[in-house]
């Protein structure tokens, strides 16, 4: 059986009762929490920051995992991440595109000097070539599965299909790193990245504010691919 992990993204909770959507998701079996930064820039959309992850993080024992959709300015990489770790994030993951090529240099000697986890996300139409130098350094690789800045989008298939290559990638290489998809799963989609050899499925919009969360976390939880 192999081992999932599901990240409700909070994008989508009722933030007038987030603590009882908190204990929902961790009663229905969520072992992460997914934490959707946006700064109106890198993408049309602006979410939270750090203080509202340190409330969070004061309440769950969850594995806080931080999307950040940001480009950064005026700001070294860890002067801009260093507020984000000390409200309990358990691992950063930055967009490759909105990177120049110094920060993403500096933002990979990070996980060293910082004993972080870290990762990258790209965007559906970035292709896996441009990441493909740096896995030794990373501990997930987000593939995103609809243009970032909104919940509640469709699943683009196109962009899905880089699970497939890049899990026979990291099999023949044998690196550990997490593979995570964020954007419109659901279970049907939800199967197919399963069936690709995603590890980490992010769901928003198909948990939170759904009667039947627990079924349908459960449902992306388990191990239907054999
Ligand atoms: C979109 C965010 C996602 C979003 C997913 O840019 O990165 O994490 O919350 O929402 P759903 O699951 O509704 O597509
Ligand atoms: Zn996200």
């Amino acid at each position: 059986m192999k081992k999932y992990f599901v990240a409700p993204s909070v994008l989508s909770a009722n933030y007038l009762i987030l603590k009882d959507e908190l204990t929902a998701i961790t009663t229905a079996g969520a072992e992460w929490i997914h934490f959707d930064v946006m700064d109106g820039d890198f993408v049309p959309n602006l979410t939270f920051g750090p203080k509202i992850l340190a409330d969070i993080s004061s309440y769950s024992d969850l594995h806080l995992d931080c999307h950040l959709m940001v480009k950064i300015k005026n700001n070294s990489v860890e002067s801009y991440l260093k507020p984000f770790i000390a409200a309990g994030a358990s691992s950063v993951t930055l967009h490759y595109e909105a990177l120049t090529p110094a920060q993403l240099t500096e933002f990979l000697a990070l996980r060293t000097k910082l004993k972080i986890k870290i990762g990258l996300a790209i965007k559906p139409a970035t292709p896996l070539t441009v990441i493909l130098p740096y896995f030794e350094q990373l501990d997930l690789v987000l593939i995103m599965t609809v243009e970032p800045g909104f919940g509640g989008q469709k699943f683009l298939p196109e962009a899905a299909k880089k699970i497939k290559e890049l899990r026979t990638y990291l099999d023949q290489h044998q690196y550990s790193t997490l593979i995570e998809v964020d954007g419109g799963i659901n279970e049907q989609t939800g199967l197919i990245c399963k069936k690709y050899g995603v590890d980490v499925l992010v769901a928003g919009s198909y948990l939170f504010g759904h009667p039947d969360l627990q079924a349908r976390l459960q449902g992306l939880l388990a191990d239907e691919t054999n």
